[in-house]
């Protein structure tokens, strides 16, 4: 079965593939020639997910999928939610992005957060949502080197380490992202019987 992922982001395809059994083969959109943005204008993850993925069903008449993650933190109403690249602003700095959650968090008791992702998934121009979530909590500081965006910054529940002080295999054994897509390789594996 091959699936195009919606995005061209280079190092989300080859995390994502790396967690998909080989009878799935991913391409991305660089692969079918596709090179221009996908408008991510939602304000929800489901939202954003659903208007990736349908854009490229319907221009490229392909079965895909899109993913968007966020973390939401409870004592900030759910924020950064969907605006977690740019929070600290466009350019989408990761740093500057810990800097200002860290600053909003100053004095917060209740640091309970938890990252989402959303999948949606469209076979034969039927869309399937599909969703992974890791509760924790937001530490006082930034930790370790490993990961990307808020990373540093995000303890799992029942963990001493941060999601930066875990190795890739470490994290995807419980991360938001490797369980949305646990769950598509469940329903990809029912379609296939
Ligand atoms: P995306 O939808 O996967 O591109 O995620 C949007 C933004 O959410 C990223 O740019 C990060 O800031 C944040 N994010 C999503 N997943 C993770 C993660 O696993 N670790 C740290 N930050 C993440």
């Amino acid at each position: 079965m091959e699936l195009i992922i919606a995005t061209h982001n280079q190092h989300k395809a080859t995390e994502i593939q790396r967690l998909l059994p080989n009878w799935i083969s991913v391409k991305t959109l660089d692969e079918i020639e596709c090179f221009e943005d996908i408008p991510e204008t939602e304000n929800t993850l489901e939202g954003n997910a659903r208007l990736k993925s349908t854009y490229i069903s319907k221009k490229y008449h392909v079965n895909c999928f899109a993913d968007d993650s966020g973390l939401e933190i409870d004592a900030l109403g759910g924020e950064p939610g969907v605006y977690s690249a740019r929070y600290a602003g466009e350019n989408g700095d990761a740093h500057n992005n810990m800097d200002l959650v860290l600053e909003k968090m100053q004095g917060i008791t209740n640091r309970q957060a938890k990252f989402r992702t959303v999948i949606s998934l469209i076979i034969d121009g039927v869309e399937t949502q599909f969703q992974g979530t890791i509760e924790g909590e937001i530490t006082q500081e930034k930790s370790g080197t490993e990961g990307f965006g808020y990373d540093p910054i995000f303890k799992p529940l029942g963990s001493e380490a941060t999601f930066s002080e875990m190795s890739l295999a470490e994290k995807n054994k419980i991360s938001h992202r490797s369980q949305a897509v646990e769950k598509m390789i469940g329903f990809l594996r029912g379609l296939e019987k």
